[in-house]
């Protein structure tokens, strides 16, 4: 468990490289990423290096015991590079070019930039090939941020089609399988394929889906080539990239196939003012959500290997959301602990110092912008230290999760393409489920819907919109070995090339044994209810009227058409059962389901923990993190040992204890 920050040695005279590394040593930190906007610096001209800047920061990192990670610096091309090769240059779907001025102004299918790309990468890997104090590499920096992931221009038409080619067995097939009799969309060639540029009408499903697919695995194979040409130079070198806060255009589980580990990038507090409907809590402002962190920490740390890191942690107030909040006293602290005791290995702040030109002057760092120590430090150096104090008490045993939440890119797409309802937001909608596991304090694996799922006692697959044959079987095993399964509205609607099943829930329908008559979106004020257990609770945005034949009802529509019909089902299906959920629950319907959820699977829980509260074991010691600004006391038995702070968990503060979670109750008073 680490601590490390980003630095950029080329923003500073030389002469104050030594003293900023000193402090930083000083700090506690161990890891300092830099390099990865610094093309301009590394090869002023065309063909002319100047690599020794760098090295001599590498050198005084080293001299002072701490690694660094190098980037390769492809998220800004140089400006005489884009003037020899404008066509490396990005184009927007109304087919606007993206200029040179910010950065990831190129796009991943440029065949020159893939060169350019390649070789920078080359030129770097090899002057540090054999330098002690480089740990690892990350590739590039955030990958289709700022909206650059799906690109329109001719490099991406031309790769498209060969993609498509790949795919389809001839244009007649592609016709036949996206079903283009639809609005006269029928190619006679795949060279009338285009990329789906600006048009009038809403594009056609099979063709988005297939874009969005194809716009994906390019990044993974811009990011291959970059990874083959740092393992071929030096293979004990680790590399990773640090993906986003929700990030739905890239598939994480692929880009994961060619990193050792993944990274992401964290701003609690800037985050969650772009959620949706969770910007408005004062503690948000302060702390963030720690659920919403929490999702990002479980999908990146299983889409690799098990291991992550937080590249970037907020270090103050940011530039970029509407708000640059301060974040809560302590909160910076908290953030890498919560990181930690979900596992992550290194949390790196977001950066040194504040810098005093260009885009990100309103951005803190542990440093302001004279040099003093500003909030962020010394919430890192104490959580360096009580981490380093942490690390001894762990026992080395893994996490073991005995629930696990399916996660699935392209449902995310689906949803994106024809979200139906305007509020079905697909990442909200995991979030729901992912808080309401939380809340009932159990720890839960998010894994690809590929994923074995045979080791859980518990599944939740939440709007499972493209389900296949393969995984309706891989459920039906969980169940049929004594599992509970939990699936959601919108699950089995379409097939691989986003057409509608005959029936819905689609290959599920047997599993759940209940099929879905009608469905309907509310807008926000429309405040639906069931009746689950006896009890009325709201729903929102969507609702089913399911049709139970198997399975039998456990909740009932109660307003509108669809009253008397059924809104969640619950099948035996040999040992376990397949519970299906028709409506977008609220969080009191959702904490009463998963609930009873969990208790039919067996899952040691702890009561309902308050909102803005977590708790999270690792190796043995159970962390009860505070994201509130209410003091709140944690019930422990009467052995528990506190190896940090104890009962009262201050506002954003944090304590760990070896209880596990399932016998710690926290109350707000
Ligand atoms: C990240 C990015 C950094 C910096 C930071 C500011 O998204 O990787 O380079 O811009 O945001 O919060
Ligand atoms: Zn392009």
């Amino acid at each position: 468990m680490n601590i490390g920050v980003c630095y950029f040695p080329e923003h500073w005279p030389r002469e104050d490289w030594e003293e900023q590394v000193a402090q930083m040593a000083e700090a506690g930190i161990e890891y300092v990423r830099m390099g990865e906007f610094a093309w301009s610096r590394y090869e002023p001209e065309p063909g002319t290096y100047d690599l020794e800047w760098l090295e001599t920061a590498v050198d005084l990192i080293g001299d002072h015991g701490m690694q660094a990670v190098l980037c390769t610096p492809t998220a800004t091309p140089p400006k005489w590079l884009t003037d020899e090769h404008p066509s490396i240059l990005p184009e927007e779907q109304d087919g606007t070019t993206v200029e040179f001025g910010g950065r990831r102004h190129y796009c991943f299918n440029s065949p020159v930039y893939r060169q350019e790309s390649t070789r920078i990468t080359e030129v770097l890997a090899e002057h540090f090939a054999d330098h002690d104090a480089v740990a690892g590499w990350q590739t590039d920096n955030e990958y289709g941020c700022h909206g650059t992931t799906r690109c329109y221009c001719d490099d991406c038409a031309t790769a498209f089609r060969e993609w498509l080619r790949e795919r389809y067995d001839g244009i007649e097939d592609l016709n036949e399988k996206w079903g283009n009799a639809f609005w006269s969309q029928e190619y006679t060639s795949f060279e009338a394929v285009d990329p789906p540029r600006h048009t009038a009408a809403g594009h056609h499903p099979a063709r988005m889906l297939d874009y969005y697919r194809f716009a994906s695995d390019s990044v993974v194979e811009f990011n291959r080539e970059q990874c083959e040409v740092l393992r071929a130079v030096n293979d004990d070198w680790f590399v990773t990239h640090n993906e986003m806060n929700l990030f739905g255009t890239i598939d994480a589980y692929d880009l994961g196939d060619d990193l050792d580990f993944m990274s992401w990038d964290s701003y609690p507090t800037g985050h969650v003012q772009h959620a949706s409907g969770t910007g408005e809590d004062p503690d948000h402002l302060r702390a963030g959500d720690p659920d919403l962190v929490g999702l990002n920490h479980a999908i990146f740390r299983d889409a690799a290997d098990g291991d992550f890191w937080v590249m970037e942690q907020q270090p103050g107030g940011v530039n970029w959301p509407p708000q640059p909040t301060q974040p809560g006293e302590g909160a910076m602290a908290l953030w890498a602990h919560h990181a930690s005791a979900y596992g992550a290995e290194t949390v790196s702040y977001f950066r040194w110092q504040r810098c005093d030109m260009g885009q990100e002057q309103y951005h803190a760092g542990l440093r302001a912008q004279d040099g003093s120590p500003d909030r962020g430090y010394h919430d890192a150096t104490r959580a360096a230290a009580e981490l380093e104090g942490l690390a001894d008490e762990l026992d080395g045993s893994h996490r073991e999760a005995r629930v696990a939440l399916l996660h699935d890119y392209e449902n995310l797409w689906g949803f994106d393409i024809e979200p139906a309802s305007v509020d079905f937001d697909g990442w909200e909608h995991l979030l729901t489920y992912y808080a309401a596991l939380r809340r009932h304090g159990i720890a839960v694996d998010v894994v690809p819907t590929d994923a074995d799922l045979s080791g859980y006692d518990a599944v939740v697959g939440p709007g499972l919109y493209f389900a296949s044959e393969a995984l309706a079987d891989s459920l039906e095993a969980v169940a049929r070995d004594g599992g509970e399964v939990l699936v959601t509205a919108r699950s089995g609607v379409k097939n691989e090339c986003n057409r509608l099943r005959p029936t819905l829930p689609g290959p599920l329908t047997d599993v759940v044994g209940a099929t879905v008559e009608q469905y309907e979106g509310f807008p926000g004020d429309a405040a639906p209810t069931v009746e689950y257990r006896g009890d009325r609770y709201e729903f929102r945005t969507w609702g089913e009227w399911l049709d139970a034949d198997t399975a039998e009802t456990l909740a009932t529509h109660e307003t509108g058409p669809a009253s008397g019909t059924a809104a969640i089902t619950r099948n035996d299906a040999g040992a376990g059962g397949v519970t299906y959920l028709g409506v977008w629950p609220s969080e009191d319907l959702a904490t009463a389901v998963v609930g009873d959820f969990l208790d039919d699977a067996g899952v040691p829980t702890t009561r309902p923990l308050p909102d803005g509260v977590r708790l999270q074991r690792r190796g043995g010691l159970t962390w009860v993190c505070n994201f509130t600004s209410d003091q709140v006391y944690a019930v422990a038995p009467a052995d528990a040992t506190w190896h940090l702070g104890g009962k009262t968990v201050d506002q954003f503060d944090v304590a760990v204890t070896d209880a596990p979670p399932s016998d710690l109750r926290v109350n707000v008073e």
